[in-house]
Formats: C-alpha cells, sequence, structure tokens
C-alpha cells in the first residue's frame, strides 16, 4: 500500500481535551430529549431503523476486536442520514408556529388540513452539498410546503437533479458553501422564508440545535442495537466533519449516555476542508476557518466553518482529529463494496467511507503505528463507524469503484 499523508493531531495530550462533562451542552442531548426527537422521525410512514453492521472478517484483517457499521444509505430512501435532522427541525419550526409541544404531535397532526390552514404558505431555504438539501426539500414536500436551495460552486449535477426531484427549486451557485450559507440567511431575512440551516453562528443556533437534535437520534439507534446484539460499548467513534454537526450531536450523546465508559472521539475530515483539525493544532483552541473552494472529492466535508455548538462540544469531547486526502475516502468505499468473506456489503459514498479508509491506512501502514497505539487502537478495540452516505453521486462511485480513480 502507498502511504498516503495524514494529518494527526491527537488531542488527548491537548489542554482544552477535557473529559469532565459539560451537562449544560450535553443536557440537550440526553437521551429522554432525543426519545422524543426520535418518537417524532418515526411517526413518519417510510420510517424504519438503518442496520448497525458487524464487519467480522475485516476486524481480523485489521487486527481489532470489532468494527460496527451503521449503514446510513438505507434512511427514509434517501441514501443519506441528513433528512433526519431537517426533518426534525422543520417538524419542530411547525410545532412553534402552532404553539403546540412536539411530543404532542405526530407527522401526521403537523400534516393535517387544520395546521396548513393555520399556517398557510411557508417556504423553507438551504445552503447544502446536496445530502441536506435533498432532506430538506424531501420533508417540505412530505409537509405540503415549498423549499428552495443553494448548492456550492462545483456541486454534483446528480445531486441538484436528486434535490429538483423531491419538488425544491434548487441552484448550483458559483459560491463556497460557507457563502452560500451567508447568501441564504440574507434572502430568508428579505423573504420572510424559514432558514433550515445544518450549521449555527452567533445569533442563529436554535433550528442548527434542533438539526443535531434530530441526528443524535442515530447515536440512539445505535446504542439500543448494541444492547440488542448483547455487544459491549466501542471503544472508538470515528466521525467525519463538515461544520460538525454531525459529529458534534453524535459525540455529545455517546458521552451523556456512556459516561465514563464512552468511546476515545477521532474526528475525520478532508486536508482541504480540516478546520476542525486545524482549530485542535492551534495554541488558544479557537475556530480556525478554512476559505476557498475546497475542492475535495468528500462534498459533504467541504465546510470551512465550524458549527459553534457543535465545537464546542468536540474541542471538549474529541480525542483527535485526522485530516485526509481523497484517496482514503476512495479505499474506504472500495473495502465497504467489496466485503470479506461474509461481511455485509455497504453502498458507501464519498463523505461516507473515508472513515474506514482511514481505519485501514492507520492500521495497515507502519508509519501511523504510535498514532494508533496512543489511541489505543488495539486489538480489543471496538470501532464504531458511520457510513452517512450511498452513491449519491452513481457515476462518480463508480468511477472510483469500478475505474479505480483516486488509487491509493
Ligand atoms: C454524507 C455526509 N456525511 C457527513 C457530513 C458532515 O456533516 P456536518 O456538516 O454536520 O459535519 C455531511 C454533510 O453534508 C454529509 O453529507
Amino acid at each position: 500500500m502507498q502511504k498516503t499523508d495524514l494529518k494527526v493531531i491527537n488531542y488527548t495530550k491537548n489542554k482544552f481535551y477535557s473529559s469532565e462533562y459539560n451537562f449544560q451542552e450535553l443536557s440537550f442531548f440526553h437521551q429522554k430529549e432525543i426519545a422524543k426527537v426520535h418518537d417524532l422521525q418515526k411517526s413518519h410512514s417510510s420510517f424504519t431503523e438503518t442496520p448497525l453492521y458487524q464487519l467480522n472478517n475485516l476486524a481480523k484483517e485489521l487486527n481489532v476486536g470489532e468494527i460496527y457499521v451503521k449503514d446510513e444509505s438505507q434512511r427514509f430512501g434517501l441514501n443519506a442520514f441528513k433528512v433526519m435532522g431537517g426533518i426534525y427541525a422543520m417538524a419542530k419550526c411547525i410545532a412553534e408556529k402552532i404553539g403546540e409541544e412536539i411530543e404532542n404531535l405526530s407527522f401526521d397532526v403537523l400534516n393535517s388540513k387544520r395546521v396548513k390552514e393555520q399556517l398557510g404558505d411557508l417556504t423553507f431555504i438551504s445552503a447544502t452539498d446536496g445530502n441536506h438539501g435533498r432532506g430538506v426539500a424531501w420533508a417540505a414536500k412530505e409537509l405540503g410546503y415549498q423549499s428552495v436551495i443553494y448548492m456550492p460552486k462545483g456541486s454534483s449535477e446528480a445531486r441538484l437533479e436528486a434535490i429538483r426531484n423531491e419538488g425544491a427549486e434548487a441552484y448550483i451557485s458559483d459560491m463556497n458553501y460557507d457563502n452560500a450559507v451567508r447568501y441564504c440567511a440574507n434572502l430568508a431575512e428579505k423573504n420572510n422564508w424559514i432558514m433550515v440551516q445544518d450549521t449555527a453562528w452567533d445569533g442563529y443556533d436554535e433550528i442548527p440545535l434542533w438539526i443535531m437534535q434530530g441526528y443524535a437520534a442515530m447515536a440512539k439507534e445505535i446504542t439500543g442495537q448494541l444492547v440488542s446484539h448483547e455487544e459491549k460499548p466501542p471503544t472508538h467513534l470515528f466521525l467525519q466533519a463538515g461544520v460538525g454537526s454531525f459529529a458534534g450531536a453524535i459525540a455529545a450523546y455517546m458521552v451523556e449516555h456512556y459516561r465514563e465508559d464512552a468511546p476515545t472521539i477521532v474526528v475525520v475530515e478532508p486536508h482541504e476542508a480540516d478546520c476542525y483539525y486545524r482549530s485542535f493544532s492551534t495554541a488558544d483552541g479557537d475556530r480556525e476557518l478554512v476559505t476557498g473552494d475546497m475542492d475535495t472529492i468528500m462534498a459533504g466535508l467541504a465546510c470551512g466553518e465550524p458549527n459553534t455548538r457543535a465545537f464546542r462540544v468536540l474541542r471538549q469531547y474529541a480525542g483527535a482529529a485526522i485530516s485526509c486526502s481523497n484517496e482514503v475516502s476512495a479505499l474506504g468505499m472500495r473495502i465497504y463494496g467489496n466485503p470479506l468473506g461474509d461481511d455485509p456489503r455497504v453502498i458507501s459514498g464519498e463523505s461516507g467511507a473515508v472513515t474506514l479508509g482511514l481505519l485501514h491506512y492507520l492500521k495497515k501502514d507502519s508509519t501511523y503505528t504510535s498514532i494508533t497505539e496512543e489511541l489505543g487502537l488495539g486489538e480489543n478495540a471496538r470501532v464504531l463507524l458511520i457510513s452517512t452516505e450511498g452513491d449519491t453521486d452513481a457515476q462518480h462511485y463508480r468511477d472510483i469503484v469500478w475505474k479505480g480513480h483516486y488509487p491509493n
């Protein structure tokens, strides 16, 4: 195997890392809160839990105890996890507008004639690489409202088409992700639309919190699935990050749930958008922003400005941040698609597969032995990965898996 140039910051040694519990932040992700979120999501007729697989043969090959994979390509038929956030945040917006508690509502009630007559027309707007936009467009359609979506420069036409097919007005802009977010925030204000953005900034953090709580329901599913498979808690949790809402939400739930048994959390990013890696590497521990085009195949991770809330959570609870090049993700896609022995096959896209590619590099490339040892990724490690998307750009998926683009 050729060498890749991973950049690693072992945050456990950094003065900002702390395993003490910040109850205020974690209280939003308490199992009781997230159970309400999950109940709302489950009230949609096409809801099913996504599977949690075990890759036993691969675990032996990589000399770790267990590898668990949550396969989010099977979420609501939308090929990615993102809708879990959008659907809950939009439901909360509607609940607030009609002055009712979310725990007393179901999808059918939100979708009822009574609520429609009360609210009239609503338009939801968001900026997105694709997966969040598709989730927002789908949820808006299911709830009977309009949606407007702006994608960053260079976004995939296939992902744009998928969003339009959900009934949204959607465009590929000439801005990067973070500027597209600002553009949409202005449009929302001007037109009195509701901005459903998957990242927080000063003065905008309620809807992003609801989105994060929507994502945390995946962690709730995982902890339940581990118990029902009679498995122990994971020792390591690899979480890919764009703005970090996903990683922050899953980390917060897991820390709140497992407390002193919480896994070591590793944040994983592409080099071109490694804002967490850079932030964790600085002496002051503040957010470092990445600007420019952020040209990576990991489209969902091409974000340069950490969500402020997710940053607070991950700065406190992440054990390490690792920045990777494209071939790490491409390798992960190929491994998932070509399992060893009777391990299940997972179709995993560019942003979904990077954590498995990383695990493979860490365990197979002797350059990383010391970091693997520091992180305790030995033969008893139980590693949890989340494949956050399937082949959301099917042609690009085939270019990598069939034709071998981005070789390692
Ligand atoms: C497939 C996939 N995985 C992971 C992420 C990262 O999520 P976040 O931006 O919350 O860090 C995204 C974001 O769009 C995504 O689409």
